[in-house]
């Protein structure tokens, strides 16, 4: 089965939330907790949360992941930051392009292409996300939309670059709304998004990348989207903030 061919991740992303001290409770109820997970664990957290989540997990098995940062190396970008400073915090990956970055913050599919490229050249993994607004499903441009921000926010990324970019569909409606997509509807985008990766590379590359569904996902229905075929996967923002749903989402992979 293609499945076994790519990497299992779950990755929370906070969003913003969690203080210090919180973020402190949070980690050391996830340690034991998902120790023996046979999948790859994420945590996303808050910039300033960086460093005691770096701290706290480097003898585990749970990598960290910033939320966001810029494409230029340095220089007269006031609140942002580069790729180079979380690296060297130790961080391991960085999700680009979240739909909320999109929403509220400006960013494109070419903003997302060159922070993706800062941060390969910075040796960071990406968790890339793509994915359509409501009224996006209901015009029926749902594969258009995936496949321009894909195509987009890939150019200029080699297929051995493949190997650090794991992709999140996460449809926006979805998002923090209880409105989980079907397994049937994740799992479609996913494989479409597939199609579209060995449009760009080849099927070999595809079948090697993670793709990960997000969007609601949590205790009770993650077993049965984590069941199909094309979701490698998941991308949990609210689930994430509970260790014992995110644990048990991180033990329904197979
Ligand atoms: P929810 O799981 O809260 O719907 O958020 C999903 C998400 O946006 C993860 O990046």
């Amino acid at each position: 089965m293609n499945k076994n061919l790519r990497k299992t991740v779950i990755a929370g992303n906070w969003k913003m939330n969690n203080t210090r001290i919180e973020t402190k409770k949070l980690i050391s109820e996830l340690i034991p907790l998902v120790k023996d997970a046979s999948c790859e664990v994420i945590i996303g957290v808050p910039f300033t949360n960086l460093e005691t989540a770096i701290e706290m997990t480097k003898d585990t098995n749970i990598k960290v992941a910033a939320q966001n940062c810029h494409w230029a190396s340095s220089g007269a970008f006031t609140g942002e930051i580069s790729a180079a400073m979380l690296k060297e915090l130790g961080v391991e990956y960085v999700i680009l392009g979240h739909s909320e970055r999109r929403q509220y913050f400006g960013e494109t599919s070419l903003t997302v292409n060159q922070r993706l490229r800062a941060a390969l050249d910075n040796n960071l993994k990406v968790i890339m996300c793509v994915g359509e607004s409501l009224s996006d499903r209901e015009s029926g441009i749902t594969q258009n939309v995936v496949a321009i921000q894909t195509k987009i926010g890939l150019s200029n990324i080699t297929k051995q670059e493949m190997k650090d970019i794991i992709i999140a569909y996460e449809p926006v409606w979805a998002i923090g709304t209880g409105k989980t997509a079907t397994s049937d509807q994740a799992n479609e985008v996913n494989k479409y998004i597939r199609e579209v990766i060995a449009s760009i590379f080849d099927k070999e590359t595809a079948d090697k990348t993670t793709i990960q569904y997000g969007g609601s996902m949590n205790a009770k229905n993650a077993d049965e989207l984590l069941s199909k075929e094309d979701i490698d996967g998941g991308l949990i923002g609210g689930a994430s903030l509970k260790s014992e749903d995110f644990s048990k989402i991180v033990f329904a992979t197979k």
